[in-house]
Formats: structure tokens, C-alpha cells, sequence
């Protein structure tokens, strides 16, 4: 089975992503011995995932991929954004979260998207695959799955948060779960290719 390298230590996106690829073996960084923190200095999603995905591997000389995302947030002229992990100083779910529902205590416009973009390199070549999920901005906290700011955030089309909705429906929607089918479309592809040359 081919192997590839997802460059990310974050459990709940590993957990998310291992659930939608089934064909190709998803290697983690603690399975390639990488311990160092990979810096995402950058000003859009793309140039973080590609720092990412090129330090991995640069390191394991392995395929790789690796994914930037955030939410955005129309009111606050799209922030967090590509600081989402940060977005209160600290890299911690819960006051990021906190800072979020201040900021937008007396906005109107709650409105909102989350983003993901893969940046992918697979023999050699650098592909990049990006995902969209609209929704709004709920006032309280709600649920107790997912991770990050899915208690306040409710997808178009639905009434409960991305932490209220089981995985099953959030990889099915997500910024994620897209950018993610996008790219197991293209290595399904790429392996059937490679495997008719054989
Ligand atoms: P990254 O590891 O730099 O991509 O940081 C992504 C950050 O954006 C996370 O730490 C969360 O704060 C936020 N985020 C991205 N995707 C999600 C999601 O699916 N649910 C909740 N928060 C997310």
C-alpha cells in the first residue's frame, strides 16, 4: 500500500482525516520520529500548508501533505483566519473561542467560513486542493465533539453546531472533509494510473 505523511500533530485532524482515506496508509509525524514544531508564519493558508508539507518532506523524503485552515469571520473582515490556532495569544480552543464570541457580542452579521487548503507533494510535484464550509456564529457554546470553534459554529443547511453533529456529518461538509475528497480523488487517480503502467 502507498504511504503518504500527514505533516500535523493535531489529534482531531488526524482522527478526521485517517476516517476519509482508506486506500492509501496515513502515516502520522510521531510514526516518521518528527518532533520538531513546524512554524506557519505566513499570510495565507496556501504558503503555511506548503512551509508545512516541504519541511516534511524535506525530512522523511516521504509523499506528504499537509493542511492550513481557519475560520473567517465576515464581521471581523475575515480573522481569525490564518491565526485561528492563536487568534487570543495562546494556542488554546477555549479562550480563542472566548475572544470570538466578544468580539462579536453586538454584531448582526454573524456569518462566517471555514477554510482549508492541502497543500500536497507527491513524487516530486507540489498540488494544492481547497475546501469551503459556510455557516454562522452562534452567541453560546454548544456540544462537546469536534475540536477548535465547532461549539459556536452551525454549517449552512443545519441547526446544530459542528461539535453537536456527529463526524460522519462534519467530514461530510467540512472545509476539511472537502479538500480532503478533492485529494483522494486525484491519488486514487494518480495510483490506478501508476499501477496500469506496471
Ligand atoms: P492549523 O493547524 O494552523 O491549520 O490551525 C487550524 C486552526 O483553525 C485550529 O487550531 C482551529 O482553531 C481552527 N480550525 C480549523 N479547522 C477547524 C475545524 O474543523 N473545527 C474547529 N476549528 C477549526
Amino acid at each position: 500500500m502507498q504511504q503518504v505523511v500527514i505533516a500535523s500533530n493535531n489529534k482531531g485532524k488526524i482522527r478526521e482525516i485517517r476516517t476519509m482515506i482508506e486506500e492509501i496508509e496515513l502515516l502520522s509525524l510521531a510514526d516518521i520520529d518528527f518532533t520538531d514544531d513546524i512554524p506557519e508564519p505566513y499570510d495565507t493558508f496556501e504558503e503555511n500548508a506548503l512551509a508545512k508539507a516541504s519541511a516534511i518532506h524535506v525530512f522523511s523524503g516521504k509523499n506528504v501533505f499537509a493542511d492550513d485552515s481557519g475560520i473567517c469571520i465576515n464581521a471581523l473582515n475575515g480573522a481569525p483566519g490564518v491565526i485561528s490556532a492563536h487568534y487570543s495569544g495562546v494556542r488554546d480552543d477555549e479562550h480563542n473561542l472566548q475572544k470570538v464570541l466578544s468580539e462579536l457580542k453586538d454584531a448582526t452579521d454573524r456569518t462566517a467560513f471555514y477554510k482549508a487548503v492541502i497543500c500536497l507533494v507527491w513524487d516530486g510535484e507540489v498540488y494544492y486542493f481547497e475546501g469551503i464550509c459556510g455557516g454562522r456564529i452562534i452567541k453560546e457554546k454548544r456540544g462537546e465533539g469536534g475540536f477548535g470553534y465547532d461549539p459556536i459554529f452551525v454549517p449552512d443547511g443545519y441547526m446544530q453546531t459542528f461539535a453537536e453533529l456527529p463526524l460522519s456529518v462534519k467530514n461530510e461538509i467540512s472545509h476539511r472533509g472537502k479538500a480532503v475528497k478533492k485529494m483522494v480523488a486525484f491519488l486514487k487517480e494518480r495510483i490506478r494510473e501508476d499501477s496500469s503502467f506496471i
